[in-house]
């Protein structure tokens, strides 16, 4: 797929079929997400949980769905989201993966050598997973609100379930799936990001 197509179709997909991903599939999406480029070339600081175990996502939204219900804070993050009345009404069963087949969480090594470098590193390779899932048919978001209600509720913070690596955290995730019909590619407006000339 031509660049600027597979970037114009690339869209966040909160539905999913239900349909499993197959073990070729989702070894092609960690592909991508090894060939994402990362800081000072530290592959090792970065590592992917692959999570189809329905009962493992359902406790790892607990945080989620309480921070869920406070609908002012919610309001506010959700507000340039284009579904957010949508959300804000299924407080109480809100699934922050969205049901989907497979969630990937991108964890990286703590570590203080490169400042927030952490954050910029699972993005590229989120990002990347993100890419090879439009190319393929598939449809995919990134999870970010699931992992910081874990952080910002510890007693609701499940991720030593997902059998992380020692000194490693799940920073962001990506929930992937099958969808009911192809990505169609969007008119996007590219002034929609400002910029300077100088
Ligand atoms: C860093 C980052 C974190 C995100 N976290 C979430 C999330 O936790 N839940 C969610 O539904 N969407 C999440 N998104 C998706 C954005 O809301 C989405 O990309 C944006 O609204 C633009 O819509 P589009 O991707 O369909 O073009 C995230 C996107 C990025 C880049």
């Amino acid at each position: 797929m031509d660049f600027f197509e597979l970037m114009q179709k690339r869209t966040s997909s909160r539905k999913f079929t239900g349909e499993a991903l197959t073990e070729e599939e989702i070894n092609q999406i960690l592909k991508a997400g090894a060939l994402a480029p990362v800081g000072s070339n530290r592959y090792g600081n970065v590592h992917l949980t692959v999570v189809t175990d329905k009962a493992l996502l359902k406790k790892l939204a607990e945080a989620s769905q309480i921070r869920r219900s406070n609908t002012k804070e919610m309001a506010a993050i959700i507000n340039n989201v284009s579904n957010a009345d949508e959300i804000l009404e299924q407080a109480n069963s809100y699934d922050p993966f969205y049901d989907a087949a497979a969630v990937i969480f991108v964890s990286h090594r703590k570590q203080d050598l490169e400042p927030n470098i952490q954050w910029c590193d699972v993005t590229s390779v989120t990002m990347a997973m993100h890419l090879a899932t439009v190319e393929m048919g598939l449809g995919s978001c990134y999870m970010w609100f699931a992992l910081d209600s874990m952080r910002r509720i510890p007693e609701l913070d499940h991720t030593d379930l997902l059998q992380l690596p020692e000194d490693f955290e799940p920073l962001l995730g990506l929930a992937v799936g099958h969808i009911e019909e192809p990505l169609k590619e969007r008119d996007i407006d590219p002034m929609r990001i400002g910029r300077t000339f100088l």
